[in-house]
């Protein structure tokens, strides 16, 4: 049998943007604020101190003004809201391949016009069904370029069609994949959320992993819950067809917070991009209802700093309630709290508009930017850039894990599945494991969120599960079986 082309184990794939190129040129003035901060609480002394170390730095890029240092400290408004925030590039590596041996590559992005046939490229070689010559039939010379470089840096290899076993997915239900990734199935239809695959944010000597090709049949939409880049992975995406339906949050006003998820997609060649309103009637694909909902919390706020540098400034993102036929399931991501919101309003809607829901799917980790700390080897660019939109958090991220948590964390999660009297609970988006296996933080939090649902006296049911196990509706009740192992 010929061998095709396909992505292969190992690789991981990444696109920087204009903001993105900014903060890693602006990360060493951020970290000498830090290192300052690790010893003093002066924040004020932190920024000069910075200022001095960086001059070119803070006089290109921040706001600090003399008589008001830490008050006015912020990067100027052109950065914080730019009029446009182009591609810069695409990196590629095989993480099994040394890093010594320098197999790195760089794309450049700039020239708009290339991006639908780059796009063209990831999901040819995402088919998995066609050889170097079928290819190089279907793109450009300049395309042709690129894949030569990503056959010599391994990204793809031509093997042998990856047959690989699947469970049984005739079944309804919702399959657990990577991190924040999730695949809904009903009878007849597939939703994919937030998919992150062949990902630098990944474990590369994972022995296997979910892939393009895996996936291949199960999937007639994708959703994304929000920019934050472990949610929001255009490599992925451009594995898609074109035309496939992606929905994404509605943001009024790109940021260095949150891009134009819709305009971006649109510049990468996809030609069905769903944007709508909170509460907007649902969406159908095929035979499911997908219900967008509001995503409150995980906004870079803190007690003492609970206003953005301007409203525009925000991590504009959807949770996602799923109908079908057999059951009705509210994935809530890194949902939680906010000064002027809460979940629990959303939830309140959902009891009154569906009554009793089957499945919550939640991050059940407490994450707060207030003791976030001060190693910014440890952060995404994406998370440098919301600390930005309001840059007084800086004072207090060494501070102690207070009360003020942006996620749902187990308190958070219990209180959302006694009020909507949700059947079953299921924990995710705890990062990468091997398939089969749990994440490190989740049985930790699943002991913690039924702890709270204990005295809560709330008779949701938390359901532990691995990596790829499916969370299935068999004829009389659900229950959790391998579906990618
Ligand atoms: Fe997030």
């Amino acid at each position: 049998m010929d061998n095709k082309i396909a992505f292969a184990a190992g690789a991981q794939l990444y696109t920087v943007n204009a903001s993105d190129r900014l903060c890693s040129a602006i990360q060493p003035f951020i970290q000498e604020i830090f290192n300052y901060l690790s010893g003093s609480t002066d924040f004020e002394k932190a920024i000069l101190h910075a200022k001095n170390k960086h001059k070119k730095i803070a006089d290109l890029f921040f706001d600090i003004e003399p008589s008001r240092v830490s008050e006015s400290f912020s990067l100027k408004k052109q950065f914080l809201i730019p009029p446009e925030n182009p591609l810069a590039g695409l990196f590629f590596e095989n993480a099994k391949i040394p890093s010594f041996l320098g197999q790195k590559g760089f794309e450049k992005l700039q020239d708009t016009t290339l991006l639908p046939q780059i796009k063209q490229l990831f999901y040819l070689c995402g088919q998995s069904n066609l050889s170097y010559q079928q290819i190089c039939q279907q793109v450009s010379d300049r395309t042709v370029d690129l894949l030569d470089r990503w056959l010599k840096y391994r990204i793809v290899r031509e093997q042998p069609h990856d047959l690989q076993n699947i469970g049984d997915l005739s079944v309804p239900g919702v399959v657990r994949l990577q991190h924040a990734s999730l695949l809904y199935r009903s009878k007849t239809t597939g939703v994919l959320v937030d998919p992150h695959l062949h990902s630098n944010y990944g474990l590369p000597t994972l022995p296997s992993d979910i892939t393009r090709t895996k996936l291949e049949g199960l999937v007639d939409a994708i959703v994304i819950s929000h920019s934050h880049y472990d949610h929001w992975h255009y490599p992925t995406l451009m594995m898609f067809p074109a035309d496939i339906p992606i929905i994404v949050p509605k943001v009024p006003h790109g940021t260095m917070t949150c891009e134009d998820m819709a305009a971006r997609l649109i510049s990468l060649g996809f030609e069905n991009v769903i944007a709508v309103d909170w509460y907007a009637e649902p969406i159908r694909v095929g035979d499911i209802d997908i219900h967008v909902l509001p995503f409150y919390g995980e906004q870079p706020l803190v007690p003492e700093y609970d206003r953005p540098k301007y409203p525009e400034l925000r991590n504009w993102g959807n949770t996602y309630l799923l109908k079908t036929e057999d059951y009705t399931s509210w994935f809530l991501i890194d949902a939680g709290n906010e000064p002027e919101h809460s979940m629990v309003e959303v939830a309140e809607y959902v009891k009154q508009k569906f009554g009793s829901i089957d499945s919550i799917i939640s991050n059940f980790q407490p994450l707060s930017y207030n003791s976030i700390g001060t190693n910014l080897s440890s952060w995404g660019i994406d998370i440098v850039a919301n600390l930005l939109s309001n840059p007084q958090i800086f004072s207090v991220t060494n501070q102690q894990e207070g009360g003020y948590i942006s996620t749902l964390g187990p308190q958070g999660v219990a209180e959302l599945c006694a009020v909507v009297k949700a059947k079953a609970c299921l924990p995710y988006a705890h990062s990468w494991a091997a398939l089969g296996s749990y994440t490190s933080d989740d049985e930790r939090l699943i002991q913690a969120t039924q702890a709270e649902l204990q005295r809560l006296n709330c008779a949701t049911e938390v359901i532990p599960w691995h990596i790829g196990d499916g969370y299935l509706c068999n004829s009389k009740d659900s229950n959790c079986q391998p579906i990618f192992a």
